[in-house]
């Protein structure tokens, strides 16, 4: 479901995926005009911060924030929400915080949603989602259709809540809905659930709708955030951990205090040895640089592999890195038929990488088309073994797809794949394959000529076919 698009707003463009490093006014630690010529094409900032500072609160209004921040990309603002979930009261209302993110020409306004715990129950979730619901309907009415407001879906860990939420809001004719409150489900490593709540709220969310996980700011999750149909970050993690001496990886984080040595092909990891950074004055900054340069690469990376068609593989790579996304990575897997409409049917190539390869959506799909072919009255497939005649139909066998005629040899996944070994796991995926094509050709007599290796294992799997060994 990872898509490579374009997010046009107020004139500007940003390609997405996209990263948007999180600016606090207060704190550049690295500078708007840094990060663009970094390569960021959109960043967000805090409304309220700057409503509630001496210093920029009226500067910003008559310099708008463009200028004030010296960034000339996209630039979104949150409305406090965060703020009121954290401190539980903020002294301003919905539409004054709208106005006043319009009023100091941000492109894309929040509302001042709910971000309901992950705690709350049912009920309670209910009763925040329907205030936030209602925000969003007065910030319509109030600045009209075409105001760039966000509409975030809310719903906490409910997931018919999240569904419902998607609809009305898809039916409101939003086309930017972050899905928020998803912090502290990310910081305490619960990947499953977010899985749950993020395909609920995409099952309702068009999909030329831009979807923003709000404050997903790890790289090490963007890849399976991606996947599933996120298309923009936000990450304040770059600045947070450098102020906590932390040093970001696509793998995970480590303290500086624990390298040796500097992992990362940045210009700050070629110029310095761990030792040069503790002892550095500049610290702080050094560690930023580091991890916003690490974070935009992986956005990067993560664009090409869609390019490619290879986003499976980076989503297995890493999703290795800690066991919540691997466990988050297996319940995924459990729901590729639904993604597998969304797949492109064309690919660089496909990578066999451990047993989860088994479930990708090209597995599924190439299942589907098994069940497609059309063979003659006596069919032969050939486990690792060659059958020259005898038959009408004489199929190959490539696990974990499944038969295969020698028309499709050149073509998607046949031609372009790359296994190991063959092992069990792979093998009774193909075997599922011939099966599909046995109930779909109950007038065929298919017989499954099998390497003598194999042979007790296909028997086993296809007890209701003439499965005999190759003699050859
Ligand atoms: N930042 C992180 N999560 C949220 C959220 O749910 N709502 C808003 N407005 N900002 C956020
Ligand atoms: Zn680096």
């Amino acid at each position: 479901m990872g898509r490579l698009g374009k997010l046009s707003v107020g004139g500007r463009t940003a390609r997405t995926p996209a990263l948007l490093p999180v600016i606090n006014p207060h704190l550049q630690i690295i500078t708007p005009a840094e990060m663009r010529s970094m390569g960021v094409e959109a960043l967000i900032t805090n409304a309220y911060i700057f409503h509630q500072s001496e210093q920029f609160r009226s500067e910003v209004r008559e310099r708008g924030l463009h200028d004030l921040l010296g960034f000339d990309g996209v630039i979104m603002t949150d409305s406090g929400s965060f703020q009121l979930s954290v401190y539980g009261d903020i002294s301003i209302t919905n539409t004054e915080t709208l106005a006043y993110q319009k009023a100091i020409g941000s492109d894309i306004w929040v509302p001042l949603d709910i971000p309901t715990s992950p705690s709350a129950d049912r009920e309670t979730a209910g009763r925040e989602l329907a205030i936030t619901m209602e925000r969003l309907r007065e910030a319509r009415s109030v600045f009209g259709p075409d105001a760039p407001v966000a509409a975030p879906v809310q719903g906490g860990i409910h997931t018919d809540l999240r569904k419902q939420a998607a609809e009305e809001i898809a039916g409101m004719g939003f086309s930017f809905c972050p899905i928020g409150a998803v912090v502290p489900l990310m910081e305490s490593y619960r990947y499953r659930d977010l899985l749950s709540v993020v395909m609920a709220a995409k099952t309702a969310i068009p999909s030329s709708s831009c979807v923003h996980l709000f404050g997903a700011g790890h790289p090490a999750m963007f890849a399976f955030a991606v996947a599933l149909g996120c298309d923009i970050f936000d990450s304040a993690a770059y600045a947070l951990y450098a102020k906590e001496g932390r040093y970001l990886t696509p793998h995970g984080s480590y303290r500086l205090s624990e390298l040796s040595d500097l992992p990362c092909s940045c210009s700050v990891c070629r110029s310095h040895t761990p030792d040069k950074i503790r002892s550095s004055g500049g610290k702080e900054r050094l560690l930023a640089l580091h991890n916003l340069s690490v974070t935009l690469a992986e956005i990067s990376r993560i664009r090409q592999a869609i390019t490619d068609g290879t986003l499976w593989e980076l989503v297995d790579e890493r999703c290795r890195g800690h066991p919540q996304l691997l466990a988050a990575y297996r319940d995924m897997l459990l729901h590729t038929m639904d993604m597998e409409p969304h797949d492109r049917c064309s690919k660089r190539r496909f990578f066999y990488r451990g047993d989860e390869s088994c479930q990708r959506t090209e597995v599924i799909r190439y299942h589907g088309q098994v069940s497609r072919f059309r063979c003659g009255k006596n069919v032969a497939v050939a486990i690792g073994c060659r059958i020259e005649e005898g038959f009408d139909s004489i199929l190959s066998f490539k696990p974990p797809f499944g038969p295969y005629p020698p028309e499709l040899c050149e073509t998607f996944p046949i031609g372009q794949n790359e296994i190991p070994p063959w092992d069990e796991t792979m093998m009774r995926q193909g075997c599922a394959g011939i099966r599909t094509l046995a109930e779909k050709h109950p007038e065929s007599r298919i017989v499954v000529r099998c390497r003598a290796l194999w042979y007790p294992f296909v028997r086993g799997e296809l007890p209701d076919l003439e499965v005999v060994p190759d003699e050859t």
